[in-house]
């Protein structure tokens, strides 16, 4: 007897021998003389079907299965008579290993995204669901692959932090005081006497951390959640999600839109080549355009643009944008989908931003206006990576600092590297999330996470 899933039954060839397989009854179908279970266990989309005939002692049991009930089934691994599949199991025993109630929500037709989100906890059960997330556990796979075969070494960078990387304020505060009695020195809030001594809070970003190892190990490096308390309510932001942020040393911009033009088309293809059934169902009931759009950011050739000329571009162009156009202020992402799907139709990097719209650390360009900033935007989607090369040179960077307003004292460490043996280095971060949504066309990030945190809505 062979413990097996259903995953690994598609692939084998021939291989009638006994098996067990265990899941979730998708539907029953009673005939004359024995009752069809589609069973499904979740390693992949298709179900498989179980012939239980009549003679099995338990018949009358099997009758009453409903969807969502689990079994365990042993039997025979047979070449299947209809049509669908290759192959069927003709059960020896189906195992009842406890019935769903009728009350069960996911019954045999389309559901809307915004009630699945509502049962969160069992919408992987879904075909969608169930592609979407065994897609995420590949590319979560191949991003690890990706950077393994090329040197990097990953890092795991601190989910609590003491600095705001991006300075733009969005901070979970982490705290162990009462929140009924805060603790008060000279009218604020006295964190001398919170669990840190001081003020602390979710990591916006891995980056610092990831600087300082790259300034050691060279190339690195972290896959990992970061966390964003933005008040807006949009279809591409959450308050939980993942980043991956590689980290060079020796690399300046250019390079560094090498290496992200390189990972994001990496990924796409590794989808388009790994994730075949998965894929399929969305290209199918998701996204229309979907493979088109997938080849397009596999195998095209990036457009590179200063952020000046993506600029005259957008105000040359005639379209009405609900946001106004000027430079010195930032692209939202209807500005970002123009270029990328009307105007060049296909992934564009946009290179040398204001620097007043970019955080402290980017490198200052010779104009003394831009900084060396690079973002990635794929059609569908608008941004995808944002990134930079750093501020290597430490007059200016705390010059930087100053102009900002930013505390010396906070970041004296993130100052030394740039004291002791500082090179030019590199690096981004590519939303995972966003990726998602890239390669599988779902248009809400709350449905490429197992459980959305945004605000208002934690539940589950
Ligand atoms: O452009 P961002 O803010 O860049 C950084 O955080 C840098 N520290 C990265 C680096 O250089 N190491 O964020 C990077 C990417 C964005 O391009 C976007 O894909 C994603 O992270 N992102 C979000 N995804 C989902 N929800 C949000 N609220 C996001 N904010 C950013
Ligand atoms: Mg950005």
């Amino acid at each position: 007897m062979v413990r097996t899933k259903i995953f690994k039954l598609l692939q084998s060839e021939g291989l009638l021998e006994k098996v067990l397989i265990k899941g979730w009854v998708r539907t029953r179908r009673d005939s004359k003389g024995f009752s069809f279970l589609e069973i499904n266990d979740g390693s992949c989309l298709k179900n498989v079907q179980i012939i239980a005939d009549e003679e099995l002692n338990n018949y009358e049991e099997i009758k009453k299965l409903s969807t969502g009930s689990a079994v365990s089934v042993t039997g025979e691994l047979v070449e299947s008579k209809g049509g669908g599949q290759k192959w069927e199991i003709q059960a020896e025993t189906v195992e009842i290993i406890s019935l769903a109630p009728d009350t069960y929500p996911l019954q045999k037709k389309r559901h809307s995204d915004e009630f699945l989100r509502t049962i969160a906890h069992l919408r992987p059960r879904t075909n969608k669901y169930g592609a979407a997330f065994r897609i995420r556990s590949e590319l979560a796979f191949a991003i690890h692959k990706f950077f393994r075969d090329r040197g990097f070494k990953y890092i795991h960078s601190p989910i609590i932090t003491s600095s705001d990387c991006e300075g733009a304020g969005e901070l979970f505060k982490v705290t162990t005081l009462d929140l009924n009695h805060v603790p008060k020195r000279s009218g604020a809030t006295d964190f001398v006497q919170d669990f840190f001594g001081r003020e602390a809070n979710l990591s916006v970003s891995g980056q610092l951390a990831a600087e300082m190892f790259a300034l050691a190990l060279g190339d690195v490096y972290t896959f990992g959640p970061t966390f964003r308390a933005e008040n807006s309510n949009t279809r591409r932001h959450a308050a939980e999600f993942w980043m991956v942020e590689p980290e060079m040393a020796f690399c300046n911009l250019e390079c560094n839109m090498d290496l992200a033009e390189e990972l994001t088309k990496y990924l796409t293809a590794y989808v388009i080549e790994e994730c075949k059934d998965d894929l399929e169902l969305f290209a199918k009931f998701v996204d229309k355009d979907l493979m088109s759009n997938l080849e397009n950011t596999a195998f095209s050739e990036y457009i590179r643009l200063p952020y000046s000329e993506a600029m005259e571009i957008l105000n040359i162009s005639n379209k009405k944008f609900e946001y106004e156009i000027s430079f010195g202020k930032d692209l939202q992402s209807e500005h970002e989908r123009y270029l990328t799907e009307k105007y060049f139709k296909r992934p564009v990097i946009l290179f040398d931003y204001p620097k007043d719209i970019k955080p402290f650390y980017m490198r200052l360009n010779q104009d003394n206006k831009t900084v060396a900033a690079m973002d990635v935007l794929v059609p569908s989607i608008g941004e995808i990576i944002g990134g930079s090369q750093r501020e290597e040179r430490l007059d200016i960077l705390v010059s930087r600092m100053d102009e900002l307003g930013l505390s010396k004292d906070d970041y004296w460490w993130y100052l030394d590297a740039r004291k002791y043996g500082t090179v030019e280095h590199s690096g981004f971060g590519l939303g995972f999330e966003r990726l998602l949504m890239l390669v599988t066309g779902i248009s809400n990030i709350r449905d490429v996470i197992p459980f959305p945190r945004t605000p208002k809505s934690i539940d589950f």
